[in-house]
């Protein structure tokens, strides 16, 4: 995804640090040359070694350990197409706001001259302070603003490190990184609604951050979206609210058409109520009631017996025999590729944010990723489908 690009990658003081190992490894995987550049204080958080064995390059510290001709803050601000400040303590966002260059790290950042990067990680007070809000407010860098939660420190507030995926998917989207451009993905999300009366209705888990991950992965790599869910979402792309499997159908026909790709991560009700009833359904002196269900169409798998051109991938939500029953779903309903995900485990599927999935394609190969969170998921699914 990224080879030929080089990204320096500054890491400074924080805790945080430790996650920056994990960045560098998706910058590598993406086939990135990964320069880095720590702050002496970085080193009390990762070591050398660590940073070195996985970028693959020296890690540069010492202001004065020049190797040629030039400086090192100018070579590596040269060399370098983006740079990318994670953690960012207040410290350093501080100084590189007044413009100082007291060690190799801020001496970089005032030299150099193409996109930047900051993600800042600090203690909540900190992250609060108006004068680290004053002195943030003057880099005129990208700003990855830090999360909200338990902090490393015991507090809990604002302060957290952003997610890897968006420092990720920010730097390939300034180094203009659009491996989908040109491409229409359409992406379903969510569980669907049926109604039983005007107060009551059925539906299941499904919280839409698979679909919704998936969406904001393809935007971020160039793709025209729509994303048709069953949950309120305000993103800059197509958002096409539905509520039943019916809605969901029509929507999903309407953009099918002219549709690179399909992904059906929707959790679509394979059952509707007969009748919906117009008024409240009252409570009787009956101990039972019954409702009629009749079924929904199965939007996957008519789409895949219409499709063209379009690629068409379906999730397949399994709570037991998870690989023999995804082998037997990819068969009837006909999709090019089917995303398999255990609904059984309260730490992956349905609400988390994480998933494990393997993925299976219609001519019986297997991929099983390990548990990681649903934005790298569907990095991994748009890497298997456009490879
Ligand atoms: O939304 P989250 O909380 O993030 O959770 C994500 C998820 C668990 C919902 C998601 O990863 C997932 O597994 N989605 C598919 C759920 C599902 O309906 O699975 P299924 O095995 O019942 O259906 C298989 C496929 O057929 C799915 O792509 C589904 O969208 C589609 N289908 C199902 C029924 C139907 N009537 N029409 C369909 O198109």
């Amino acid at each position: 995804m990224l080879s030929g690009k080089t990204i320096l990658v500054g890491i400074t003081g924080g805790i945080a640090a430790y996650k920056i190992c994990e960045l560098i490894r998706m910058y590598k995987r993406a086939n990135a040359n990964v320069l880095i550049v720590c702050t002496p204080n970085a080193l009390n958080f990762v070591t050398k070694l660590t940073l070195q064995n996985l970028s693959q390059n020296e890690v540069a510290v010492e202001e004065f350990d020049v190797k040629d001709f030039k400086p090192e803050h100018i070579s590596y601000a040269d060399c370098a197409d983006i740079m990318v400040i994670a953690p960012a303590t207040a410290n350093t966002i501080s100084k590189i706001a007044a413009g100082m260059c007291d060690n190799l790290l801020t001496s970089i950042a005032c030299a150099f001259t193409k996109p930047v990067i900051v993600a800042p990680a600090m203690n909540c007070n900190m992250w609060e302070n108006p004068v680290v809000q004053d002195n943030l407010h003057k880099l005129h860098y990208e700003i990855l603003e830090p999360e909200s939660g338990y902090l490393a420190c015991g507090y809990e507030g604002k302060g957290r490190l952003c997610s890897l995926e968006k420092i990720f998917d920010k730097t390939v989207e300034l180094l203009n990184y659009k491996p989908l451009n040109g491409k229409k993905i359409v992406i379903t999300s969510g569980g669907t609604i049926e109604d039983i009366d005007p107060v009551r209705y059925i539906s299941n888990y499904s919280s839409g951050k698979m679909g919704l991950a998936l969406a904001d992965t393809a935007k971020n790599l160039g793709a025209d979206v729509a994303l048709i869910t069953t949950k309120d979402v305000s993103r800059k792309y197509n958002v096409i609210k539905v509520k039943s499997a019916l809605d969901m159908k029509s929507a999903v026909e309407k953009e099918f058409e002219d549709a690179d790709c399909v992904i059906m991560a929707a959790a679509v009700a394979d059952y509707r109520v007969k009748e919906i009833a117009s008024q409240k359904i009252k409570k009787t002196c009956d101990d039972e009631i019954s409702l009629t269900l009749v079924k929904n169409p199965d939007i996957l798998k008519e789409i895949s017996s219409r499709k063209t051109r379009q690629i068409v991938v379906g999730f397949c939500a399994e709570s037991e025999n998870l690989i023999e029953n995804a082998k037997e779903k990819i068969r009837k309903k006909g999709c090019d590729y089917l995303i398999a995900n255990d609904i059984s485990r309260k730490d992956i599927g349905f609400s988390s944010d994480y998933n494990e999935v393997t993925i299976l394609d219609k001519n019986g190969n297997m991929k099983k990723l390990e548990k990681v969170d649903k934005m790298t998921i569907a990095h991994k699914i748009f890497e298997e489908i456009y490879g």
